[in-house]
């Protein structure tokens, strides 16, 4: 591949450069997962291919990756580094600025980045990079970055919060017994699982279903049932009322009801109110709403090994006369987690084409 200048890079991917895309994108899952900014690592290069800075962004509001890498660095010493960056540097001003001018101004001779922003606001660091007569090379540990990304990036992709549906069943699906008690059906080990997920994501939601028969709190705890650093903003949806005694009032990173069955319009506000990942942990009713509207982006199941028959299904009609009809997943993985077992599952993805970023 000739190397010409202005325009970004196919990789020929030095296996240094991996390396340091790979410590990259470990710094990178250092800042937190619940903001609506994206984490973001950057490992900047001597010409000799030495990590001589390094940096990750802490969340919106504070100094993007590439900015703090080169805070550690004195005046000048970037001229003619490497910036190894998991996400392509961002070309606007928002609360910082263009993390592109920032690198041009440091003077260095090359950037490589993993991943394409394709938020329409940030978008266009390579080529500005590129124009300015910076080497530019796109694609380095793309898969690693995209899949470690992925809600951020299906959320920005999407304009919408990226959407997890968890629940809990029995090996034959049925997520309550006949009786409606479903407190617990799996284990320590899936239930502190659950909690760790929750949180790193930004909300977390269920149907007045849920509310009503479960009473949840919808917070993030450890094992002891203490509070965890973050927790996800709570939210109810349905038209019956809240209970003024409902745990859920209490939530410590507040809550909101939405008296209403509009997925869309929801999911649309959370996205304005800066919340990129939601966790759905509602009920039969409302996953399958989600479902049947093709709002929901990853699939989180515990199986526990019991079985419990009856009626309670994990999910209600989705539309689905025949087989061909289905909605088909991806499978992400199927892990056993203490006495369960914990699958993951995507609706399968349309081919991609870079166009779209
Ligand atoms: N095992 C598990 O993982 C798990 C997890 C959660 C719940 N559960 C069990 O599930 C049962 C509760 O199930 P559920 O289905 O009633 O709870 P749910 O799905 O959380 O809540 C259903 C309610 O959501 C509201 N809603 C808002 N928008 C909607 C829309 N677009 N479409 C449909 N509904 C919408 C409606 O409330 P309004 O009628 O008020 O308008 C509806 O009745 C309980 O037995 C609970 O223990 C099990």
């Amino acid at each position: 591949m000739s190397e010409t200048s202005g325009a970004i890079r196919e990789p020929a991917v030095a296996p240094d450069l991996e390396a340091a895309m790979a410590h990259a994108l470990e710094l990178a899952l250092r800042g937190p997962a619940w903001t609506a900014n994206p984490q973001v690592g950057c490992v900047i290069l001597d010409a000799a291919g030495r990590v001589i800075a390094e940096g990750w962004h802490r969340g919106a509001g504070t100094p993007h990756a590439e900015v703090a890498a080169l805070s550690h660095l004195p005046a000048g010493a970037a001229a003619g580094a490497t910036a190894v960056v998991t996400l392509e540097p961002c070309n606007h001003n928002g609360r910082t600025g263009p993390c592109s001018e920032t690198l041009l101004a440091a003077g260095v001779a090359r950037v490589v980045y993993a991943v394409s922003d394709p938020s329409a606001e940030a978008a266009g660091g390579g080529a500005r990079l590129a124009a300015g007569g910076v080497d530019v090379q796109a694609g380095v540990l793309a898969p690693e970055v995209e899949e470690a990304l992925h809600a951020w990036l299906t959320s920005a992709r999407l304009r919408r919060p990226h959407v997890t549906a968890k629940w809990a069943a029995s090996l034959d699906g049925r997520i309550a017994a006949a009786d409606g008690s479903s407190q617990w059906i799996t284990g320590d080990a899936a239930r502190a699982d659950v909690h760790r997920l929750r949180g790193s994501a930004g909300a977390i939601l269920v149907g007045s279903g849920t509310v009503l028969a479960d009473d949840p709190s919808l917070t993030a705890r450890d094992a002891d049932g203490a509070l965890l650093e973050h927790q996800p903003h709570a939210v109810v949806l349905g038209r019956r009322p809240v209970p003024e005694d409902a745990a859920v009032r209490r939530h410590p990173a507040g809550f909101t009801a939405y008296p209403g069955d509009d997925l869309h319009a929801v999911l649309a506000d959370l996205w304005h109110k800066g919340i990129r990942t939601v966790f759905v942990e509602g009920g039969p009713t409302i996953v399958s709403a989600l479902a049947r509207a093709g709002l929901i982006d990853e699939f989180v199941v515990y199986l526990a090994p019991l079985l419990l028959g009856g009626p309670k299904l994990a999910l209600d009609d989705l539309g689905v006369g025949t087989l061909a009809h289905a909605l088909p997943l991806d499978l992400v993985s199927a892990e056993r987690i203490g006495s369960d077992l914990r699958v993951v599952a995507r609706p399968r993805a349309l081919p991609h084409s870079p166009e779209e970023d």
